[in-house]
C-alpha cells in the first residue's frame, strides 16, 4: 500500500493522514471482493523491516490498526468476508492480537478473504516454511509451501504495485513466482476499485504460460 506518506506531502499534510486516507482504500477493497468477483485480496500494511521508521510513525499505524478493527469488523461480516493474517503478528503488542484473534474467530465463515500482512517478511517466511518442512523429514516446493503463512490461500494471480515502486520488497517472493504483475503511479491512498478493475483488465488480457508453451 505504498505511497501514503507521498500523498500526504502532496496534500501538504502530516504523514499519518496519508496512513489513514490508506484506510478509507482498504475499506473499499473488503467491499470489492463480491463484486468483482474475488476470493482473496492481501494487503502489505506492515513489514518486518517497517519497525526501522521512527516510533510515532509506528505508533500511528499500530493506532490506526487498532481503529480499523474495531470499526471495520461489521463491514466485514456484511460483506461475507472473512479476515486473514500472514506474518508474525504476535509479536505485536498483546491488545492488538487479543483484538486481531477475536476479528479472526468472529470472521472465519466468510467465504471472500481478505489478508493482511503484518510484521511480514517474505523471506523470513520462506525461512519459517522451510525449517518447519525440514522438522517434519522432507524439504521440497511441496513441503515448503504448505508451510507458509499462505498455505491455505489461493495461489497468487496478480500483484500490484502502487506509486511507481518497482520492485517486490519483501512481499510473497515465493508465492509471486508465476503471478502476474500490474505496476501503477498511483499512490495508495488514491486507489479506487476503478484502478483495480484496471489492473484486472490487463490480467484478463494476458497469457499464462507457467513456463511451457
Ligand atoms: C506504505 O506507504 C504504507 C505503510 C507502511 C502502511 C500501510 C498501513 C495502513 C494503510 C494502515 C493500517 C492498515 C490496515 C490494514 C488497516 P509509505 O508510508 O511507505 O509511503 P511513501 O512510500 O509515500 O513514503
Amino acid at each position: 500500500m505504498d505511497g501514503n506518506g507521498r500523498w500526504a506531502k502532496q496534500h501538504r499534510l502530516p504523514r499519518v493522514m496519508g496512513h489513514r486516507k490508506g484506510v478509507e482504500a482498504v475499506r473499499s477493497m473488503v467491499r470489492a471482493l463480491e463484486p468483482l468477483g474475488l476470493d482473496c485480496v492481501t494487503l502489505y500494511a506492515f513489514s518486518s523491516e517497517n519497525w526501522k521508521r521512527p516510533q510515532d510513525e509506528i505508533s500511528d499505524l499500530m493506532g490506526l490498526m487498532r481503529r480499523f478493527i474495531k470499526s471495520d469488523l461489521p463491514e466485514f461480516l456484511a460483506n461475507d468476508v472473512r479476515l486473514r493474517i500472514i506474518g508474525d503478528y504476535k509479536a505485536l503488542e498483546p491488545d492488538i492480537v487479543a483484538m486481531l484473534e477475536d476479528a479472526l474467530e468472529r470472521t472465519a465463515k466468510g467465504t471472500r478473504t481478505l489478508a493482511v500482512a503484518l510484521n511480514y517478511g517474505s523471506q523470513q517466511e520462506i525461512a519459517r516454511a522451510a525449517a518447519r518442512a525440514a522438522e517434519r523429514g522432507e524439504v521440497s516446493v511441496e513441503t515448503i509451501s504448505a508451510n507458509l503463512d499462505t498455505a491455505d490461500l489461493p495461489p497468487l494471480d496478480l500483484l500490484v504495485r502502487t506509486s511507481g515502486e518497482l520492485r517486490l520488497s519483501n512481499f510473497l517472493l515465493w508465492q509471486a513466482a508465476y503471478a502476474e504483475m500490474w505496476f501503477t503511479d498511483v499512490l495508495w491512498p488514491d486507489f479506487t476499485v476503478g484502478h483495480l478493475e484496471e489492473a484486472l483488465a490487463s490480467f484478463a488480457g494476458r497469457e499464462r504460460r507457467f513456463g511451457g508453451r
